[in-house]
């Protein structure tokens, strides 16, 4: 007897990057932020540690809501927070897309969870290429290809994207909304590492939303925040089918210190743009060739080696990358800005590998 539905079972679930059991490996495989919350947001957290635990948290995550849409000058009502940005990406899915006959479109390559929840949810999927320099096509060329469907109830866009790194500006994105009849999604989960964000078309199209999460910029992932801005009809039709409890305590209250210690976090994004730049610049020197980054990570094409070679070659070494088996990307490496010494680390032992 198999009781797994008939469309789960054909399914390949998602693949996160490898969270190793041994220590002392240096970790440039999932984004994580090198430097660690600021004090005050580790303070927080540990004296909330005690007898609270045993009651329920905020449901509605009220405080948080509150300080999110002063942040972004909306309404608390214009906001929903969730268990990381991840299950809101689901959510969407769940109140957007009637299964078996509405469609999620997505470009490729782009965030690999989309496909993963369209096929949760039993929806069609449209994937459209981006351009060869991972651009996204123009509203024009998009017509004229005939292939992108401006009707889809979901439209999923990772912006800057991911894995590639490219950023978009808001004035193409507004084209992009602008032309759609669905619900468009821009899932900004690197924006702090970008030239610009997209925060104000949701005021401009009932139809937008943004996604963003603590755990890149935030340092956060261990908490699991995420939060969607938009028109309050779209946030209210989440809000229906959310878990009465769907975010931790510790988690609310990591994420509203963090909204109190802003200043620290952005000299953080600062202290890794600029290093980000030094890394690929010293890389090119080694024969990496790099794309231009928005995100904390770069992707780049490594000399000599096959990239899932260069994978073992690094994870022999201690190092995780990540590689994906995907023919747009699959020549290149994606590594994860890490601290001085993570960096360090890698040069030395790219620098072993290419010696031979
Ligand atoms: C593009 C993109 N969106 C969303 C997420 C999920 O973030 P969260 O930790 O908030 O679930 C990731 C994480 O890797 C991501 O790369």
């Amino acid at each position: 007897m198999n009781v797994v539905r008939k469309h789960v079972r054909r399914m390949h679930p998602y693949v996160p990057g490898e969270q190793p059991k041994e220590r002392g490996l240096v970790k440039l495989n999932t984004n994580e932020n090198p430097y660690p919350p600021s004090p005050k947001v580790l303070a927080a957290v540990k004296q909330s540690v005690d007898q609270r635990l045993r009651l329920y948290p905020d449901p509605k995550a009220n405080k948080l809501r509150a300080q999110l849409a002063s942040l972004h000058g909306v309404e608390p009502e214009n906001v929903i927070v969730g268990n990381g940005s991840d299950e809101l990406l689901a959510l969407a899915a769940r109140a957007f897309v009637e299964p078996g006959r509405d469609c999620v479109q997505y470009f490729t390559p782009s965030y690999s969870l989309y496909r993963v929840l369209a096929d949760i949810h039993n929806a069609k999927r449209n994937e459209v290429s981006l351009l060869d320099d991972f651009a996204m096509p123009t509203v024009a060329q998009l017509r004229k290809g005939k292939n992108w469907d401006f009707k889809a109830a979901l439209t999923y866009v990772t912006t800057p994207n991911a894995p590639s790194g490219r950023g978009y500006t808001t004035a193409e994105l507004d084209a992009f909304c602008s032309a759609h009849r669905g619900v468009v999604l821009l899932d900004e989960a690197y924006v702090d590492f970008a030239h610009e964000h997209a925060m104000g078309l949701v005021v401009k199209h009932p139809h937008v939303l943004v996604s963003r999460t603590f755990s890149k910029a935030y340092s956060l992932c261990f908490q699991r925040i995420g939060y969607f801005v938009g028109s309050v009809e779209l946030i209210a039709g989440l809000d229906k089918i959310r878990d009465s409890y769907n975010v931790n305590g510790l988690g609310q209250i990591a994420a509203q210190a963090t909204l109190r210690e802003l200043p620290f976090y952005r000299s953080n994004f600062g202290k890794i743009i600029r290093f980000r730049e030094d890394v690929a610049a010293q890389l090119a020197k080694l024969g990496f060739q790099t794309l231009p980054s928005q995100t904390n990570f770069i992707l780049t094409k490594a000399p000599r080696f096959k990239a899932c070679t260069w994978l073992k070659k690094l994870r022999e070494r201690k190092i995780l990358v990540r590689w994906f088996k995907d023919p747009r990307v699959e020549d290149f490496l994606r590594i994860t800005i890490g601290n001085e010494k993570e960096m360090q680390t890698l040069f030395r032992a790219v620098k072993a590998i290419l010696r031979g």
